[in-house]
C-alpha cells in the first residue's frame, strides 16, 4: 500500500523495500568565517548538486542494520551508529515516535571522505527512504529540521538543485538558477578529514598566512554567472577558503588542479574540504574529452564526468 510522502508519491517495491538517491554536491564558492563558540565555521557557499547519487535501500525489520556496497564498502564507511544513515534512521523514529526497525544498504558511487558530501547525501536518502517506508508522513519542513542535526550539508542534500548556505552551510537559500554546468570530478586516492582541513584553515589564519580579506569574498558574482554563464566567466569566480588548508595538507593536490586546467578544464578547484577537485568544463562532450585525458594520465584515483543540477534526495522510482 503506497503512503504518501514527502519524498513524492511513495514507492514501495514488492519485497516491502523502498529505495532513495541522493546526489554529491560542489562547493561551487565557499567563503569560510571565523570559529564559532560551537565549534562549527560561520560560512557563506553555494552549493551545486551534481549527478553523482547514492542510493540508500530499506526493508522492513525488526532492529536496525545497515550494509554497505560500493565506495569506501568495507573500509572508510562504518556500518554501525558512526554511519549518519543509521543516526538519521534513529532521529526520525524518535521523531516520529515509531520503533526504529529497519535493514538499510547504502549502495555507494559518492566516494568517503571526499569533499562531495558523500556521507550526507546517505543521510539525506535515508530520511526519504525510512519515511515512505514507516508512514511516518514527514513534511519537507520536518525532513530539513531532522536534515540539520545531522550535518551542515544534509539539509542541501535533501534539497539539492542550486543553494546559497549560511550559518554553517545548513540555512538554504534555494537560487532558482537552473542552467547546466557541466564538471569533470579527480578524486584522489585517499580522503581528507573534514574537521582537520577546518583546524589547518585557523592555524594558517593565526599564522597570519591567510588574511581574513584575502579570502572567497562574496558569491555574488558566482550565483550570477551560474545562472546566466557564460561558463568562462564562471570559471574566474570559482573560489574556496579550504583549498589553501586542503593544499597544505596534500601538496599532491596542486599536481591535480594542474592536471585538470592540463586537460582542458576552464577552471578548477578543491570541492569543500577536498580533496576532490573539480573542473568546470564546456559542455558534456569536453566532460567526456577531459575525463579520458585524466584517467590516460593517471591523475587521480577515480575520474568522473558529471553535470549539475539535479534534484536533492528522492525515492527511485
Ligand atoms: O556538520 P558536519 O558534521 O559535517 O561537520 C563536521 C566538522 O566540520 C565539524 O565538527 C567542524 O569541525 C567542521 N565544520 C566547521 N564549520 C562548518 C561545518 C563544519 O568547522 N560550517
Amino acid at each position: 500500500m503506497p503512503h504518501a510522502t514527502a519524498g513524492g508519491p511513495g514507492r514501495i517495491h514488492g519485497d516491502g523495500s523502498v529505495t532513495a538517491h541522493a546526489p554529491a554536491k560542489i562547493n561551487v564558492h565557499l567563503a569560510v568565517g571565523p570559529l564559532r563558540a560551537d565549534g562549527f565555521h560561520e560560512l557563506i557557499t553555494v552549493y551545486l548538486a551534481v549527478s553523482l547519487l547514492d542510493s540508500v535501500t530499506a526493508w522492513p525489520d525488526d532492529g536496525l542494520s545497515l550494509t554497505v556496497t560500493g565506495e569506501g564498502a568495507g573500509g572508510d564507511v562504518p556500518t554501525d551508529s558512526r554511519n549518519l544513515v543509521w543516526q538519521a534512521a534513529e532521529l526520525l523514529a524518535r521523531h516520529a515516535g515509531v520503533r526504529a526497525d529497519a535493514a538499510l544498504h547504502i549502495d555507494k558511487s559518492i566516494p568517503a571522505a571526499a569533499g562531495l558530501a558523500g556521507g550526507s547525501a546517505d543521510a539525506a536518502a535515508a530520511l526519504v527512504a525510512l519515511d515512505a517506508l514507516w508512514g511516518t508522513r514527514c513534511t519537507r519542513g520536518d525532513l530539513a529540521g531532522l536534515a540539520a542535526r545531522l550535518g551542515s550539508d544534509v539539509p542541501f542534500s535533501l534539497v539539492g538543485g542550486v543553494a546559497l548556505g549560511t550559518g554553517r552551510g545548513e540555512q538554504l537559500s534555494p537560487s532558482l538558477s537552473r542552467r547546466r554546468t557541466d564538471w569533470v570530478l579527480g578524486v584522489a586516492g585517499t580522503g581528507l578529514s573534514t574537521p582537520t582541513v577546518y583546524r589547518e584553515l585557523d592555524r594558517l589564519r593565526a599564522a597570519g598566512r591567510f588574511a581574513a580579506d584575502a579570502g572567497a569574498g562574496q558569491p555574488d558574482d558566482v550565483l550570477t554567472a551560474l545562472r546566466d554563464g557564460p561558463d568562462a566567466t564562471l570559471a574566474g569566480f570559482l573560489a574556496n577558503d579550504l583549498q589553501a588548508p586542503a593544499l597544505e595538507l596534500r601538496p599532491d593536490l596542486r599536481a591535480g588542479l594542474a592536471a585538470m586546467s592540463g586537460a582542458g578544464a576552464l577552471g578548477a578547484l578543491v570541492s569543500g574540504s577536498g580533496p576532490t577537485v573539480a573542473g568546470l568544463v564546456e559542455d558534456a562532450d569536453a566532460a567526456a574529452g577531459t575525463a579520458d585525458a585524466l584517467v590516460a594520465a593517471g591523475a587521480f584515483r577515480l575520474v568522473h564526468a558529471v553535470h549539475g543540477p539535479v534534484p536533492g534526495a528522492r525515492l527511485a522510482g
